[in-house]
């Protein structure tokens, strides 16, 4: 199963935030621009990051249906956009209704396994189906479910920062390709969802896309990383990349720990990911 701790989806928000196509994010606001309501289900929203992140983009009225399977981020999320909002109230549901910088947006939040279930969360017939850094997680088979579903239900499609595998480093170290192979190859463990797609991931979400004829439109949205703004996430993810390549087997503990030691104190980092807008044809 795949475990993310709201730590650790806090520590990585900036760098999230900078990284979002910009020239998309545009592109996306431009398809939603006539509608004055919008229908966003949210999918693995943790503690809320990609509503926070991409609001502004939609309508001024916005009905938001947020869903993760882990309670605890979902708690996180319900206190986090209360603070973030100008102006919150929580209805006898559960529905937050928030005002910010003149938009007003009721969200509701709903506990689920995506992998076992998606029987009726698209009952309310949403406008757009977004999710951030979810894709990677999932295995093609459970892709190929979600686009039938959403092909059938004529919803948009955002998805956002999806890992594409590319990792550039600097300065560059001797183990980083052992490294990179063993991190690859751990990305492709099962996350819950089956064999997970890693860094396949934004290729496969296209291509069953544009098997039914969806308007796709991809751009890169890679994290770039420097010591001086991001140094506790570089530590982290290089922690997680180190110990993650080492459970694959590719390389040692000894090697895993001169590499994290290495890399804690590394320059830069490029961490390759994708966004993807896709509109169901005509
Ligand atoms: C990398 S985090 C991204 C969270 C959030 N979208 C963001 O951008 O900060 C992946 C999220 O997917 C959720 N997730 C993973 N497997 C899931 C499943 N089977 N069902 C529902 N949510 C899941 C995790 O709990 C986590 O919140």
């Amino acid at each position: 199963m795949s475990g993310f701790d709201a730590g650790w989806l806090s520590l990585r928000a900036a760098a999230d935030m900078r990284a979002r196509n910009a020239g998309l994010a545009a592109r996306v606001a431009a398809h939603f621009a006539d509608k004055e309501t919008l229908f966003i289900l949210d999918l693995g929203c943790g503690t809320g990051a990609n509503l926070r992140a991409s609001y502004a983009l939609y309508p001024k009225m916005q009905h938001w249906q947020l869903v993760d399977h882990d309670l605890a981020l979902l708690d996180v999320g319900k206190q986090t956009l209360m603070q973030w909002a100008d102006e919150g109230r929580t209805e006898a549901d559960g529905t937050l209704c928030l005002k910010k910088g003149g938009y007003k947006l009721h969200i509701k939040f709903l506990q689920r396994d995506l992998s076992r279930d998606m029987d009726g969360l698209f009952q309310n017939d949403p406008d757009l189906v977004t999710a951030s850094a979810l894709f990677d997680l999932v295995s093609d088979d459970w892709l190929a479910r979600f686009v039938d579903m959403i092909t059938k239900k004529r919803c948009s499609v955002y998805a956002l920062l999806t890992y594409d595998g590319a990792e550039i480093w600097q300065p560059s170290l001797p183990l980083d390709e052992a490294v990179h192979a063993g991190f690859l190859a751990h990305q492709h463990r099962d996350k819950g969802f089956g064999a997970a797609l890693g860094p396949d991931a934004p290729a496969a979400l296209r291509s069953h896309l544009e098997a039914f004829r969806f308007k796709v439109d991809v751009a890169d949205s890679p994290w770039r990383l420097t010591q001086e703004y991001d140094g506790d996430l570089i530590v982290a993810l290089a922690d997680g990349i180190a110990s993650a390549s080492c459970e694959s087997g590719v390389i040692s503990k000894e090697q895993a720990a001169d590499w994290l030691a290495s890399r804690s104190k590394t320059h830069s980092a490029h961490i390759g990911h994708q966004d993807l807008f896709a509109a169901p044809p005509d």
